[in-house]
């Protein structure tokens, strides 16, 4: 098929070097991850970051997520511990976040970890992630790459559907393979989850050989993530329900179902929770550019990759 967005660029060598010059002239580009697409810049450039919180309309306090490439470079800007350490052998390369304290010497702009003690740190899996990342004298600053509270991107068109050719260089890495943002756990103290994600809070139980809490909210926001309206299509959403409510309302379905409708979009036919995720943002995506008013959402089953699911709901439909 014909690309018709020119800013959309096979993962070729030539094209990662293009990429790579970009962003070492403070530049932006978009980045396929395994989890969703990231908005990449230099992590140790004001300059680079400054830009990706202006074109994503990001709130100064809410800070970036820090990719890089191996343990060895992570361990310039960050403070490391057992758990972590424990962790990341078996997950590593992989959907997963920490936050760990950030070293006195990091060179992280400080614009970045919104000034705070802590950073986030993350060694995406995706091969033309690590490709790159591997040509870089520096980590990667990237957020998902979509404008702020909005729905995350899972294909190199859900980057231009954001920001259109506001963003010069996508990389081209096919559609997302988990379809969610990585989870993301506190390590500074008692391992706690701060985003639900692939990764789930068992398997890190099982791992640290400890149980490990999901973070419910408080007054205080500890990972701005958890603001209240985030991953929103833009129009409401409502969980649980059987069907959809009248006829600009779009219902998305788990699971077999035996009514046919062109209002009606399947999270899987199967019944898979991983599949589900998969399409999660594409569907809801579709159903916004549609122009329904509305989504009702039949129940998720809250169960493994299902409790990333419906924290990104519950936040979709700001409850
Ligand atoms: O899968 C992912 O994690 C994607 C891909 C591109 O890597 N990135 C992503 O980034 O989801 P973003 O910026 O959309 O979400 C990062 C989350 C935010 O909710 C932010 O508040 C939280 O991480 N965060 C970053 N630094 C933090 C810190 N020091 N303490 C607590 N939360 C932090
Ligand atoms: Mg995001």
């Amino acid at each position: 098929m014909k690309n018709i967005y020119p800013n959309i660029l096979k993962s070729n060598l030539k094209n990662l070097y293009r990429a790579k010059k970009n962003i070492e002239n403070n530049n932006i580009i978009g980045l396929p991850t395994e989890t969703v697409y990231g908005l990449a810049g230099n992590a140790y450039s004001n300059k680079s970051v400054k830009k990706i919180f202006h074109i994503k309309k990001r709130p100064s306090y809410n800070p970036l997520i820090i990719h890089f490439k191996n343990l060895k470079n992570a361990k310039k800007d960050v403070v490391i511990n057992n758990n972590f350490l424990k962790l990341y052998s078996v997950l590593c390369p992989g959907p997963i976040t920490f936050i760990l304290k950030k070293k006195h010497t990091s060179k992280i702009s400080k614009i970045a970890s919104a000034k705070k003690k802590t950073i986030a740190i993350r060694f995406p899996k995706h091969n033309v992630a690590k490709k790159l990342l591997g040509l870089l004298k520096f980590p990667l600053a990237a957020p998902s790459a979509n404008i702020s509270s909005k729905l995350s991107p899972t294909s190199p068109n859900d980057v231009v559907d954001e920001f259109k050719d506001k963003i010069k260089i996508i990389l081209d890495g096919g559609k997302s393979k988990i379809g969610l943002e990585s989870t993301i756990i506190d390590l500074t103290n008692k391992p706690r989850i701060l985003r639900p994600g692939s990764i789930t809070s068992e398997k890190i139980s099982k791992i640290l050989n400890k149980r490990v809490t999901i973070y419910k909210k408080t007054k205080e926001i500890k990972s701005p993530g958890q603001l209240k309206i985030h991953y929103s299509p833009g129009i409401p959403v409502k969980m649980n329900r059987i069907i959809n409510s009248n006829k600009n309302e779009a219902l998305i379905v788990f699971g077999k179902i035996y009514k046919k409708s062109n209002k009606y979009f399947n999270l899987s036919k199967k019944g898979d929770l991983n599949e589900a995720a998969n399409n999660l943002y594409k569907i809801l995506r579709k159903i916004k550019n549609k122009g329904f008013k509305s989504i009702a959402v039949n129940k998720i089953p809250n169960v493994g990759i299902g409790i990333a699911i419906n924290d990104r709901l519950r936040k979709a439909s700001n409850k």
